[in-house]
């Protein structure tokens, strides 16, 4: 190709290398500030769940009831239905919320949950069934046998009255446990101590006769990292989800709870590579309690959210351009409400932690706009 002759204005000296460089990176900051602000005033415009819909992914976040009853219940209420088109039960469709003691069924806040979700359009996951985790008291004094009956009188009693509302079910929250030192690195607790592995495939065999139309979920914690105990995590659901689909056990999806840590180390493409081996074994694969815990990121608030932003850019773009992942779902939307927030307000932290999309106020964050940004260049799937 014929290289160009600097271009030369008129009455001026012909202009050097280094002014055009510079002429030409000064040109592109404008150019790139201002298709920034065109671009964010274009975003502002969007519905982050109409952006999301365009391509076949459902945007949800967690909601707890008891925030509608807050000062500011009506703009937490109201952040939901501006942005998302499903939401998680983040508290009450927990077995130590809903059988609170051994002879007693609350379903207040479910009610309640379900009806928000109804009124407002919005598809409901209900999490979790059974978690061998946050259990009432009560249950850990019970026999092996009354276990069993407790699994199966639990799934009845809360899909029989729900199905029909619940578009998803965590059936198995948290299968996986490495510390426990079980076969399989599974983690230990009533369920797996009354029925060994097998309580997996019973809730899920169950869950599919008393639902037959919702999705069922398997959702882990702690896949995500690239370290040795991603790793593991990674390795020991793959090798139960193998043992599980060899016994043709009805789950419909995996989900991966992908809370992130600004002081953890993540390696995309060995992410995605986790991703297409989940799929080649036939789930679809939802992302079920995304947050950015940003505890090691310093500086100024401003400095924190452009880094938070940037973790969500770097995740999100390959994991929601993976064809299997249908579903991104945020652990609450604002960081008031956020699960790290209370956490860090109990251990009488000074900073909080600015992990969602939504400031305090509801506002949008630049996290907001960094998931707008990566839903408009998401391939349709
Ligand atoms: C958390 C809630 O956010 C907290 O409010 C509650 O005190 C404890 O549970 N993984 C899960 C969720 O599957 O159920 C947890 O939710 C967060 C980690």
């Amino acid at each position: 190709m014929k290289r160009q002759q600097p271009p030369s204005l008129p009455g001026s000296l012909p202009l050097s290398r280094r002014q055009i460089l510079l002429g030409t990176a000064a040109a592109a900051t404008a150019l790139t500030t201002q298709s920034r602000a065109a671009q964010r005033a274009d975003l502002n415009q969007a519905s982050l769940a109409a952006l999301a819909a365009e391509k076949g992914l459902l945007l949800a976040a967690s909601f707890a009831v008891h925030e509608m009853d807050a000062s500011y219940g009506k703009a937490y209420a109201q952040a939901y239905i501006d942005n998302v088109g499903g939401i998680t039960s983040e508290l009450c469709f927990k077995m130590g919320m809903l059988r609170p003691t051994a002879d007693k069924l609350d379903f207040g806040p479910a009610d309640r949950l379900t009806n928000f979700a109804q009124q407002n359009g919005m598809k409901l996951r209900a999490h979790t069934l059974i978690w061998n985790d946050a259990l009432p008291e009560w249950v850990h004094r019970l026999r092996a046998g009354e276990i069993e009956l407790l699994m199966d009188a639990h799934l009845l009693s809360i899909m029989e009255r729900y199905r029909g509302r619940v578009w998803a079910w965590d059936v198995v929250n948290e299968p996986i446990g490495p510390w426990d030192k079980l076969p399989g690195n599974l983690r230990n607790g009533p369920f797996y101590a009354a029925m060994g592995e097998g309580y997996i495939a019973r809730a899920f065999r169950a869950a599919r006769g008393y639902d037959p139309m919702a999705l069922l979920v398997l959702n882990e914690a702690q896949t995500e990292t690239a370290d040795g105990n991603g790793q593991i995590f990674r390795d020991s659901l793959l090798a139960l989800l193998k043992r599980l689909k060899a016994e043709d056990v009805p789950i419909d999806a995996i989900g991966l709870q992908s809370h992130l840590r600004s002081d953890r180390p993540y390696d995309m493409p060995r992410f995605v590579g986790f991703l297409d081996e989940i799929a080649a074994l036939g789930y679809a694969i939802h992302i079920t309690e995304f947050d950015v815990n940003d505890v090691a990121y310093s500086g100024s608030i401003a400095a924190r959210d452009q880094a938070v932003a940037k973790l969500y850019r770097d995740f999100l773009t390959p994991v929601l351009a993976h064809k299997a992942v249908k579903v991104l779902t945020f652990w609450q939307l604002a960081d008031r409400n956020s699960w790290l927030t209370y956490g860090a307000k109990e251990k009488g932290m000074k900073r909080m932690p600015r992990p969602l999309p939504l400031d305090d106020d509801f506002q949008r964050k630049p996290a907001w706009y960094a998931l707008a940004e990566v839903l408009k260049g998401t391939p349709p799937r």
